[in-house]
Formats: structure tokens, sequence, C-alpha cells
């Protein structure tokens, strides 16, 4: 997650395919189709976005929420029935209650996130919190078609080891693998947490070699076990931790033997990372466009040395022209799903967007076809075709 006031609006999904054609949407519901010549010419006397943060894409002006179709190829992710709703929502919980971190565990059929990562929900003296809420009651409730549904949320209570966490991932083990930004002098960890009660919690990894970590950001783990983490530096902008020590960058962390390993550098600010299915290639974006929009906002893709774990050939994946790349995640075919701002351009093309309207941090599936968007007051379940690529152990 990244520091400002307004964030991102919605999740891209980005390919690296290279055509561009007219997409035909049919009958699909909730749908606009966005060919990119629509408006590759605007008009001298057009209104221009001046900030790509604030002022979003929307040139159907269709309210939200609604699927961005700007290649015909994210048909093929979405399927014939795709919907986007909202599944629950809460606007008086502190700064956010659902923002990061989303865990799908399946043996439970629960989704697990984190609330705000500003203040007042995050700060020098306060940690955010966790919840869950039951994906069942969700499958019930979209059974007996009911218009509205907003379906309970449920706050962990906590170890102290648990402090303003940024990312998830897993389950490993069985347990919620996360992030913690830390908080004051607290550290900065990999914290693992059981999803059952008491909710008891143990921390993987919290220095390295001594050195606190800056704050932590998000992670993934890779088919081999090994944990790849960004570490930023927001932990000190939005006021919670001491200046940073380290530069901002990527590490391995191996939960066999314990080895830390830096594998990734120059960044401004390193925050969603994702792992393709093949376990060969890493992204990581660079979201310090969020707070300068001439700074990197970039997503970039490595090649990860099957020995050493050192990420290189470093290349320009996707642009995101909203914002800056927030979490990432990766389906089976190796789309990805980058919680930004508004649109995406390079190297790849952009498929579509989930248009929530609002502030998108970070999504995760839970089960196929279940893409969870957390919009801070509101959960949204985006129902496509595509499967999950996330690793869990
Ligand atoms: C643009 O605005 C100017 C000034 O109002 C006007 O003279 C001109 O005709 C407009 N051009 C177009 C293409 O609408
Ligand atoms: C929102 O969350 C807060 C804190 O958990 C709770 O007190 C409040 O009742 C919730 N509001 C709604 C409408 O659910
Ligand atoms: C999240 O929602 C809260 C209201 O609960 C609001 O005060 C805050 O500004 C929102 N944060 C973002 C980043 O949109
Ligand atoms: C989720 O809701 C279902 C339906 O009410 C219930 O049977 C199940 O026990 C709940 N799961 C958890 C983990 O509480
Ligand atoms: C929680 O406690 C149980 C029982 O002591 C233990 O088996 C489990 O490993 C603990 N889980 C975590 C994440 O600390
Ligand atoms: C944005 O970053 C550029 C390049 O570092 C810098 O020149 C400019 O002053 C920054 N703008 C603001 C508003 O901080």
């Amino acid at each position: 997650m990244f520091c400002l006031a307004k964030l991102v609006a919605l999740s891209s999904i980005i390919s690296i395919s290279s055509q561009a054609l007219s997409p035909d949407i049919g009958d699909l519901a909730g749908a606009v189709s966005i060919p990119p010549s629509s408006f590759a010419v605007l008009g001298q006397n057009a209104t221009f976005r001046q900030n790509g943060l604030i002022q979003q894409f929307n040139p159907t002006n269709t309210t939200p929420p609604f699927f961005q179709i700007f290649h015909p190829d994210f048909l093929t992710v979405l399927g014939p029935n795709a919907f986007v709703r909202s599944i629950a929502k809460n606007a008086t919980f502190a700064s956010g209650f659902a923002f990061e971190a989303p865990i799908f565990n399946p043996p439970t059929n629960e989704i697990f996130f984190a609330s705000s990562v500003f203040p007042p929900e995050s700060s020098f003296t306060h940690s955010n919190q966790i919840s869950k809420i039951n994906m069942t009651l969700v499958e019930n409730a979209l059974a007996q078609k009911v218009a509205d549904i907003n379906v309970p949320f449920e706050t962990l209570s906590l170890p102290e080891t648990v402090q303003i966490t940024n990312g998830g991932t897993g389950p490993f083990k069985g347990s919620l693998l996360l992030t913690t930004r830390g908080r004051g002098n607290l550290p900065s960890a990999l914290v693992l947490v059981n999803p059952k009660t008491p909710n008891n919690a143990t921390v993987l990894l919290d220095n390295f070699f001594a050195r606190q970590f800056n704050s932590m950001n998000d992670l993934k783990i890779h088919p081999s076990g090994k944990i790849f983490f960004t570490d930023d530096n927001l932990g000190f902008t939005d006021d919670q931790k001491p200046p940073p020590s380290l530069p901002s960058q990527v590490y391995m962390f191996d939960p066999e033997t314990g080895l830390v390993r830096m594998v990734a550098d120059n960044f401004v600010t390193p925050n969603g990372i994702a792992i393709n299915p093949t376990g060969k290639i890493a992204y990581v974006g660079d979201s310090a466009g969020i707070t300068n929009s001439t700074l990197p906002s970039t997503v970039y893709a490595f090649d990860i040395d099957p020995e050493t774990f050192f990420f290189s050939n470093r290349r320009v994946f996707a642009y995101i022209d909203s914002g800056g790349p927030d979490g990432i995640q990766v389906d089976t075919k190796g789309n990805l799903y980058v919680a930004s701002g508004d649109g995406v351009q390079t190297d790849g093309v952009l498929l579509g967007k989930v248009f929530i309207g609002s502030d998108v941090a970070n999504m995760a599936f839970a089960g196929d076809g279940n893409l969870i968007v957390l919009a801070n007051t509101s959960i949204f379940l985006a129902r496509i075709v595509a499967k999950s690529a996330v690793v869990s152990i």
C-alpha cells in the first residue's frame, strides 16, 4: 500500500498480448467496450485529465462498479456471466475496514483482510486490525437473489507481534502469512497468524542482520517455498516508523534455513509483488507515482534465478496511468491483476478494468472465479472465469 490521501480507483488487468481490436461485448451486462481508437483523438477543445489519480478515466461516464473492456481478450477473462457487486460495507470504521492483505482460507471458506494503513487507523500509537467475512454467506445470499448483499465482518483479536499489517498471502502451512510495517520501535516483520481462534501468531523474520526493515509492504510465496517481500519507506512517511535505515528494495526469505537475501533494488517505492505460475518470472510494482505523478508508476518484470533467487533482466511490463501499482495478483494464464488508479499501457496491452470508482489497494481470488476487491469502505465480488495462481503451501 502507498501513502497519500487519495489512492487508487480500480483494479486493472494487463496482459502481454499485442493486438488491438474492437471488443464485441455482446449481452454481457455491466460492461462497456472502450476501443482505444474511440479516444485516440480528443480534439483541441477537449477536457484533458490534469491528475491521473483523482480524475478517473471513465469516458462513457458509466456508474461504477462495472467492467471496462479495452481488448477482446478480456472477455475470456470475464466469461459470459460475469458481474461485479458489493458484498460487504462499513463507512464508520475509523479509516476504512477493508483495505489490504486479502487472504482466502479455503478450509473455512473465509476471506481475511486488514483495515486501513493510514492514520488514525494506523499510526505511531495504534495498529490497524484484521477482519474476516464468510464466503458461504455470500454464496447463500447470491443463491437467494438478495438485492443488496451486506454480509457481516468479524474483527480478530491479535497479539502485540502483529503491528500494522500491509500485506498478506497464503495460507502458509495452514496460517495466514503477513507483512507488517511495525510501529514505533516495534519492528516490521513477516508473521504467521492462526486463522482460527485464539488467532495466535509466530514471527518468522523481524530483522536484516540485526537492522530493522523499513516497513514491509507486500509478499508472495514462490513454488519452492521461499518467500519474496518488498520493503518501502511508507511507515516513515505515514509517521508510524523512524526514518529508514535501508534502501527500499526486495528480499527473499527462506523459512527452512532463516536465510534472508536482498534480490532486487533500484526502486523508489516497491509495493505489490507477484510470481507467475512457472515460478520463473517476478513482477514488482513501484508506486512512487501516487505521491508525485512524474515519478515511476510501473510494474517491472524480472527473471528469477532458480538457484540464487536473485532477480535479473529487469524490464517494463506495464505503466499504471493513475496513481501507481498497488497489490498484484496473477491468474493461471499469467494475466496480471493490478490494484491501481486508472489505465495501463506499455509493452503489454491493457485488457480491461474492474472499475470500482473508489480507492482499491488490493484484491485476491477466493477460489476460482471469485475476485474479491477491497475498496476501503466496501468489499466487492467480481465473478469472472479466471483462476487464481497464488501459491499456498
Ligand atoms: C474550440 O473552441 C474555440 C473557442 O471557443 C472555437 O472557436 C472552436 O470552433 C472550437 N473548435 C472545435 C473543433 O470545436
Ligand atoms: C462498522 O464497524 C464498526 C466497528 O466494528 C461497528 O461498530 C459498526 O457497527 C459497523 N457499522 C455497520 C453499519 O456495520
Ligand atoms: C477510507 O474510508 C474512511 C471512512 O471509513 C475515510 O475516512 C478514508 O478517507 C478512506 N480512505 C481512503 C484512502 O480512501
Ligand atoms: C459460514 O457460514 C455458514 C452458513 O451460515 C456456516 O455453516 C459456517 O459454519 C460459517 N463458517 C464459519 C467459519 O463460521
Ligand atoms: C498456534 O498455537 C498452536 C497450539 O500451540 C500451534 O500448534 C500453532 O503452530 C500456533 N500457530 C501460530 C501461527 O503461531
Ligand atoms: C515530483 O518529482 C519531480 C522529480 O523528482 C520533482 O522535480 C518535482 O519537484 C516533484 N513535484 C512535487 C510536487 O513534489
